[in-house]
């Protein structure tokens, strides 16, 4: 275990962006309250995703992170989690296809309801109130009631989270998830697209190679793994009195963990080394993510590393680089090179949707497809130039019909924002695009997958 390290050492350190609770023995009963509810995961699954994540790390697997920007309590319905769950394991589907390896499914669900802000404060029509952070602290109307922040939130996310991972838990192991039944995570209003159609080749393609398969004895029966599928959730570990009231001591190990989620990150606003998030994220044993922006240099980064992966152990630690489709030919190079010299081994993800926000004229915040499209070709290119693994991607996405990202097959233009532009934080690529993306980077994906077998095949003969 982290030398000097308790649940609670954070306490002792600077912190940004913890809200300012107007009652302070409130807050205090609820986390005394939370302390006592059951852990939402179990050591044991934390440290199964750590083990395939570690594949990740070394091109054995390939991980696949998304979902919402921010849960909300007003969007919290089994439909919405049904549909995110499907385009979920639709992209996986085509990842696999196209890289023969793993997909390792992570969700932002099941707890990711704190967000991190760029100002204290909004301003509209003149009237400043405190700004809104996620419905686990205080409301997103603009009142200043709603504003302010309320430990018993944490209560209701808590309860939302283990409702939401019960029917996540079915979904995967109750035979929704069953290989023989990938046509019906088409979701009616894509299957009518373009994306919709190339799946239902790829199902059908499954469908042929599972009956030639049954016809050879492996069945559900014999392989258990045909019909369910390890599904695990994450979120950014923001709101620590939430965090530290979740992390318990594993009976088996001994060790700490934070049963919030399977594994938990640390946002680009709170990644100071000497700050109160990296020492909170550092003792616990949970698989952990560090998202990366344009402004991370080489010394912190391997600083960081140091005290977060101090054993560099594969699947510890995934660098979740989001530098913008213009950035991150500069920036991610230097840092993939000081990495691997170092002798380090983390997982590296690609988050293409943290630095490509633009403002449009009609003032939302959107998301051009191709500059989302851009940052991860680029990504692929530059790892493979690097001769490292791109370990995975991270996603904000729904499975609902939005319009808050432009662009794609769908061309949704600026103008079509305002159909249907729901999200609580950051605009999400809807089902349709999300399919997209994983049928545009799968191409990456299978020359990878060509280049190894070329390389294998190359040893294999020499030898
Ligand atoms: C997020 O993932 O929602 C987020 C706020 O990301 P970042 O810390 O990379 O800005
Ligand atoms: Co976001």
């Amino acid at each position: 275990m982290a030398n000097d390290w308790t649940p609670k050492s954070w306490r002792d350190l600077p912190i940004q962006q913890l809200p300012d609770y107007p009652d302070t023995q409130h807050l205090n009963e609820v986390e005394a309250r939370l302390s006592n509810y059951p852990p939402l995961v179990f050591a044991g699954e934390a440290r199964r995703l750590r083990d395939a994540l570690g594949k990740a790390a070394v091109g054995e697997a390939f991980l696949l992170q998304g979902g919402d920007c921010a849960e909300s309590f007003k969007e919290f319905h089994p439909d919405n989690i049904r549909d995110t769950f499907k385009v979920l394991l639709q992209m996986s589907l085509v990842l696999t296809f196209a890289g023969s390896v793993p997909v390792v499914k992570v969700g932002r669900l099941a707890g990711q309801f704190a967000k991190p802000r760029s100002s204290d404060t909004e301003t509209i029509d003149g009237v400043e109130l405190a700004s809104y952070r996620g419905d686990i602290i205080n409301g997103i109307e603009f009142t200043e009631a709603e504003r302010v922040p309320d430990p018993e939130r944490m209560v209701q996310a808590y309860n939302q989270a283990a409702s939401t991972l019960n029917l996540l838990r079915a979904f995967a192991q109750g035979g929704f998830a069953d290989l023989h039944k990938t046509h019906r995570w088409n979701l009616d209003f894509v299957a009518e697209s373009a994306q919709g159609a190339q799946y239902s080749e790829i199902s059908d393609r499954l469908d042929e190679a599972l009956r030639f398969m049954a016809a050879c004895g492996i069945t559900p029966d014999s392989t258990p793994q045909l019909a369910e599928t390890d599904f695990y959730t994450s979120h950014e570990a923001l709101l620590l009195p939430y965090e530290e009231a979740l992390t318990r001591q594993d009976s088996l190990t001994g060790r700490w963990y934070d049963v919030s989620a399977h594994m938990l990150w640390i946002g680009d606003r709170t990644r100071q080394a000497d700050g109160g998030h990296v020492e909170f994220l550092r003792g616990v044993e949970n698989p952990i993510g560090l998202k990366a922006g344009p402004t991370m240099d080489v010394d912190d980064l391997l600083r960081l590393m140091d005290t977060l992966d101090p054993e560099n152990d594969p699947g510890r630690l995934t660098i979740i680089a989001r530098m913008g489709a213009d950035d991150v030919g500069d920036k991610l190079p230097p840092l993939i090179r000081a990495v691997t010299k170092a002798g380090r081994t983390p997982v590296w993800s690609c988050d293409p949707m943290h630095a490509n926000i633009i403002k449009t004229s009609n003032g939302y915040k959107t998301r051009p497809f191709d500059r989302i499209l851009s940052e991860v070709k680029s990504f692929f290119e530059i790892h493979q130039a690097e001769g490292s693994h791109p370990g995975g991607v991270h996603f904000e996405m729904t499975g609902q019909d939005v319009t808050e990202c432009i662009g794609g097959a769908q061309e949704i233009t600026e103008e079509r924002l305002s159909d249907r532009y729901h999200t609580h934080c950051d605009p999400r690529l809807n089902a349709s695009q999300s399919l997209e993306l994983s049928f545009l980077i799968s191409d990456s994906l299978r020359n990878i997958r060509d280049r190894n077998t070329d390389i294998f095949g190359g040893i294999a003969a020499a030898s």
